[in-house]
C-alpha cells in the first residue's frame, strides 16, 4: 500500500521503517528539513538501538523515501499517517497546533479518496476535530473527493521502539466504518499475524497480536489511560520507597514481594528519581485536564503529578544532608537522557535536578553515553563531561539519575579515588550497594 507518514520523529520514522519492512510504499515526510537531509545522507537523527539497520535496508529496497515536501506526498499516498508532536502548553492541554497545521495540509492536498491514520497522542474529541479541519480545507475540485480518520495510538518505548513496532502488545483502532478497519487491517496483516521476517530471523513465532476496534473517544483515551496508569504505579512506589525510608524498609524486597502477586505483576515497580520523558508528563497532564474540562475530579492522577514533582527534590534533599551547603561543590551527574537506550531529554528528571543544583551554586558536571550538548531546558553552566571520570574527577558527590547499563562497569575502584568525597546518590537504585559500601563509598538510593 501506498503510505505517507507526516513528522519522522521518535514516533513517526520507526512508524514509517516497520511498515516498509513489511513490504509497503512509504514516504516520510517531517518539515524540518534538517532532519530530512541526515536521513537523506544516511544519518540517523535519533538514537534509537536498532533503527539505522532498517532505515537503510529499506531505503536500499526502495520501500521508503524521505523528502520535505508534505503536500506532493499527501497526493502521491492513500494511507496518510499523522506522527507530529502534541507538547503541553502550560496550562497542561496539549498544543494541537501542529496537529491543526497537518489536517489543513492534508485537506488542501486531498486529491482521491484517503484514509487519515492518527498515531499522535491526542485529546479526545480530535478525530472529529481532524475530520472537520479536513473538510474546510478540501479545495472546490475536489470537494466530492471523501476520505476517512481512524485513530490508532501509539504505544512504543523509547529505547525499544523497533521491537515495540514489530512485537506490539495491541493495536487500536478507532473507527466506526467497517470498510477502514477491514483496510487497518490488511495494512498491518504480517504484523497481527506475526508473520514477517523480522531481521531476516524472525526470532520466535509469536501469538497474533490483539485488535481493539473501537470507537475514535475510546481509543484516544486507552492511550492516555496506559499512560496515565504506568505513572500512576511508578508514583505509588515511590510513595512507598518514602515510607521504607521513615520506617527502615527495603523497598527492594518490598516491590519484589509485591510483585509476585499476578495482579499486581513486577514491571513499572522501580522506585527511583520519578519518571520524565516526552510522553508520562504531558499525557497525565492531559488526562488530568480533560477531566477538570469535562467535571470529573482527577484526584489520583493530580497526586501521580505531585509525588513524581517532590520525587525529583529527594535527590536534592538527600545532597544537602550529605554535603550540608551545596555552594561551591562540584557533583558529577551521571546520564542525561530521561531514560537509557534514547537521547530523549524531553522532561528528564536531570534537567530539574541539574537545575536546582545550580540555582543553589553547586558546579555541576554531567556525562551522558549519548547525549553530549546540554538540553536546552538545563542551566547553560552545566558543564558536559567527555567520559564519566572526567565528570567524577575532585567531585564531593556522584548522582546516578539514568541507569544506563555502561554504568554498571564503571572502575568504582578508580572513582573512589579520583573523587573527593566518597558520596553516592544513585536516583534509579541501580548500582550494587554492596559493592560500593564495601569499597567504602556512602551510598544513598531511594527507599533502600
Ligand atoms: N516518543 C514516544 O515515545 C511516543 C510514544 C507514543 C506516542 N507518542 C506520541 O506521538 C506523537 C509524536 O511524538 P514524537 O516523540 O515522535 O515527536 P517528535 O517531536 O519526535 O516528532 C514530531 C515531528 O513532527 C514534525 N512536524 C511538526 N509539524 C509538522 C508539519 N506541519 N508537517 C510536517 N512535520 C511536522 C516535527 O518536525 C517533528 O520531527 C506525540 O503526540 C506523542 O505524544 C510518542
Amino acid at each position: 500500500m501506498k503510505v505517507c507518514v507526516i513528522g519522522t520523529g521518535y514516533v513517526g520514522l520507526v512508524t514509517g521503517v516497520c511498515l516498509a519492512e513489511i513490504e509497503h510504499n512509504v514516504i516520510c515526510v517531517d518539515k524540518d528539513e534538517s532532519k530530512i537531509n541526515m536521513l537523506l545522507n544516511g544519518k540517523m537523527p535519533i538514537y534509537e538501538p536498532g533503527l539505522d539497520k532498517f532505515v537503510e535496508k529499506n531505503v536500499k529496497k526502495k520501500n521508503l523515501i524521505f523528502s520535505s515536501d508534505v503536500e506532493s506526498a499527501i497526493k502521491s499516498q492513500d494511507i496518510i499517517f499523522i506522527c507530529v508532536g502534541t507538547p503541553p502548553t502550560s496550562a497542561g492541554k496539549p498544543d494541537l497546533n501542529s496537529l491543526d497545521e497537518v489536517s489543513k495540509l492534508i485537506g488542501k492536498s486531498i486529491n482521491s479518496y484517503k484514509v487519515i491514520i492518527n498515531k499522535s497522542t491526542v485529546p479526545i474529541g480530535t478525530a472529529k476535530r481532524i475530520k472537520k479541519i479536513i473538510k474546510e480545507n478540501l479545495s472546490e475540485e475536489n470537494k466530492n473527493n471523501n476520505f476517512d480518520i481512524v485513530s490508532n495510538p501509539e504505544f512504543l518505548k523509547e529505547g525499544e521502539a523497533v521491537e515495540d513496532a514489530f512485537f506490539p502488545e495491541r493495536i487500536v483502532f478507532g473507527s466506526d466504518n467497517e470498510k477502514v478497519i477491514n483496510l487497518m487491517k490488511k495494512l498491518y496483516e504480517p504484523i497481527i499475524n506475526q508473520d514477517f521476517d523480522y531481521a531476516n530471523n524472525n526470532p520466535k513465532k509469536r501469538e497474533k497480536v490483539p485488535i481493539i476496534i473501537t470507537d475514535s473517544t475510546s481509543s484516544e483515551l486507552i492511550k492516555y489511560a496506559s499512560n496515565a496508569f504506568l505513572a500512576t504505579k511508578i508514583s505509588f512506589v515511590n510513595e512507598v520507597a518514602n515510607i521504607c525510608e521513615r520506617v527502615g524498609a527495603n523497598i527492594l524486597d518490598v516491590t519484589y514481594g509485591m510483585g509476585l502477586d499476578s495482579r499486581i505483576g513486577t514491571k513499572y515497580m522501580k522506585a527511583g528519581i520519578g519518571w520524565g520523558g516526552s510522553c508520562f508528563p504531558k499525557d497525565v497532564r492531559a488526562l488530568s485536564f480533560t477531566a477538570e474540562e469535562y467535571g470529573a475530579h482527577a484526584s489520583i492522577l493530580n497526586a501521580v503529578i505531585q509525588v513524581n514533582n517532590y520525587q525529583r527534590f529527594k535527590i536534592i534533599q538527600k545532597a544537602m544532608d550529605l554535603l550540608g551547603i551545596i555552594e561551591d561543590k562540584i557533583i558529577g551527574v551521571l546520564g542525561i537522557a530521561f531514560k537509557p537506550n534514547t537521547d530523549d531529554t524531553r522532561e528528564a528528571p536531570s534537567v530539574t535536578v541539574i537545575n536546582k543544583l545550580v540555582e543553589l551554586g553547586a558546579e555541576v558536571r554531567a556525562y551522558d553515553p549519548v547525549v553530549t550538548k546540554i538540553p536546552p531546558e538545563m542551566d547553560q553552566k552545566v558543564i558536559i563531561s567527555k567520559d564519566p571520570y572526567e565528570t567524577l574527577k575532585n567531585a564531593n558527590l556522584m548522582v546516578l539519575v539514568t541507569d544506563w547499563v555502561d554504568f554498571l562497569d564503571l572502575d568504582f575502584v578508580k572513582i573512589k579515588q579520583i573523587m573527593k568525597n566518597p558520596y553516592i546518590i544513585d536516583g534509579r537504585n541501580f548500582l550494587e550497594k554492596k559493592k560500593l559500601l564495601d569499597l567504602g563509598f556512602v551510598y544513598r538510593g531511594i527507599g533502600y
